[in-house]
């Protein structure tokens, strides 16, 4: 089998690696890909939005399948071009990645169905931007970039000073360029943060183990917003019943919204949900998997990759079985020196041959430079282990990563360290 991998990051290592896994045969290409997936088989000079170049490398090399690792090429409409050329792709079209591609879109979905969300509301100027936020003066108060803004683009603000400054950098001083030609301004919700999800062809779902990522830089979950330093599932406050209430108050309503609106979804739809004193709200849709989420969720998944990716597909998930074993998995993310600011690249990497069993090292912002592997983007590699528990995955990962060097290199002590409830 042939496939085409598009992504760069710790989340497409991980999907390669568990292909090859799947399929030891398989004929790898990856656009761009990284050091890593350039072990498992050929990285591909292609951006992952240079979508001319994908659809007409597809178009010549024929691969059964083209995998959408990354928001933004899915958000550019590559599901669409690629089926207009009646090449098999895996992932949601242009028109439901809106779902993550503005947040105003989505607000107005959610409350439209009446699904639990944060009240609030987008705006297209700022002077109405000002005047609401002035007129709801309750603090923190939570103000968003409209489109794609790699993770930065949500800014809690304190004060109405802030939420004002806020508001003018966004909007007037674009500060997030066309990704702030709206701004949505919603309620502060506190609650637990989890990461569910689903893998749906548009009219069968199945639910994945509930992960929880650690977006916070710095350990106790403070400092800069990243992109996510760490993950583990599933999440051990996951109990039988709170996956039903997840079920019935969020992930059937929110699909049978989807049919209702004409929503085509088929892919990996994560839904960030906040567990607030009222039970679940919505927080966000992301329309594929996490990036470090996939990391831990791929471990815990028994049946073949490409099995539910074409089973989604074709519409036909609901003849597959979903195996799941009863793993537990944990990945710390090595980000480098200057991260979330701007990252040191091409840094040497020491120590990644160093195996340990029941782990392994995804790389994410890594390139190979002659026989070195050095570092070329914020989030460096997704060190990952998996066990029968929580506690030995989490041993196992940090023993794995104490075995990997680089300068500037650094990582949360304490991913996966609140393992009880609350
Ligand atoms: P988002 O990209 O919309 O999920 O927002 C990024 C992060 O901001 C989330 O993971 C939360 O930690 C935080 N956040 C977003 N919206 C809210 C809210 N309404 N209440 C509390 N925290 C929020
Ligand atoms: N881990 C957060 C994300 O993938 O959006």
């Amino acid at each position: 089998m042939k496939i085409l991998l598009i992504g760069s990051g710790g989340r497409e290592h991980a999907l390669a690696w568990r292909l090859c896994q799947d399929d030891p045969q398989l004929q790898l290409f990856t656009a761009p890909g990284n050091a890593g997936t350039g072990k498992l088989g050929t990285n591909l000079p292609f951006g992952v939005t240079d979508l001319d170049g994908l659809v007409d490398w597809a178009a010549k090399e024929k691969p059964d399948l083209t995998i959408v690792g990354p928001e933004a090429p899915l958000c550019a409409g590559v599901v669409d071009r690629f089926e207009a050329e009646g090449l098999p792709i895996f992932g949601p079209n242009g028109a439901a990645a809106r779902l993550e591609g503005s947040k105003v879109y989505t607000k107005n979905f959610l409350l439209k169905y009446g699904l639990p969300t944060a009240p609030g509301e987008g705006f297209s100027d700022s002077r109405s931007a000002r005047a609401y936020s002035q007129k709801h003066p309750t603090f923190p108060q939570v103000i968003k970039a409209d489109g794609l803004a790699a993770g930065k683009g949500v800014i809690i603000a304190q004060t109405a000073e802030e939420a004002a400054t806020t508001i003018y950098d966004i909007m007037d001083q674009r500060v997030f360029g066309d990704a702030g030609n709206q701004l949505l301004i919603e309620e502060f919700l506190p609650g637990r943060e989890m990461s569910v999800h689903v893998l749906t062809d548009g009219i069968s779902h199945v639910l994945l183990p509930i992960a929880q990522d650690h977006k916070k830089l710095g350990e106790g979950d403070t400092g800069l917003n990243t992109g996510g330093m760490g993950a583990y599932a599933p999440a051990p406050f996951a109990t039988p019943e709170l996956l039903g209430q997840i079920s019935r108050e969020v992930v059937e309503p929110v699909l049978a919204a989807f049919r209702k609106e004409g929503i085509d979804f088929r892919g990996i739809l994560y839904i960030g949900i906040i567990w607030t004193k009222n039970g679940p709200s919505i927080l966000e849709f992301n329309v594929r998997g996490g990036d470090p989420e996939t990391q831990v969720l791929l471990p815990l998944i028994d049946t073949p990759l490409v099995e539910l990716f074409q089973a989604v597909r074709e519409q036909r998930l609901g003849q597959v079985t979903l195996k799941l074993n009863s793993r537990h998995a944990v990945t710390i993310v090595l980000a480098a020196g200057g991260y979330p600011g701007t990252p040191e690249t091409g840094v040497p990497i020491e120590g990644l041959d160093l195996e340990l069993p029941g782990t392994t090292v995804f790389h994410a912002g890594t390139k190979q430079d002659g026989t070195s592997v050095v570092t070329n983007g914020g989030r460096v590699l997704s060190v990952t282990a998996w066990a029968d528990d929580l506690a030995t995955a989490r041993e196992l990962a940090y023993q794995r990563a104490a075995k990997i060097h680089f300068a500037g290199s650094q990582y949360r002590r304490d991913i996966a360290a609140r393992l009880t409830l609350e």
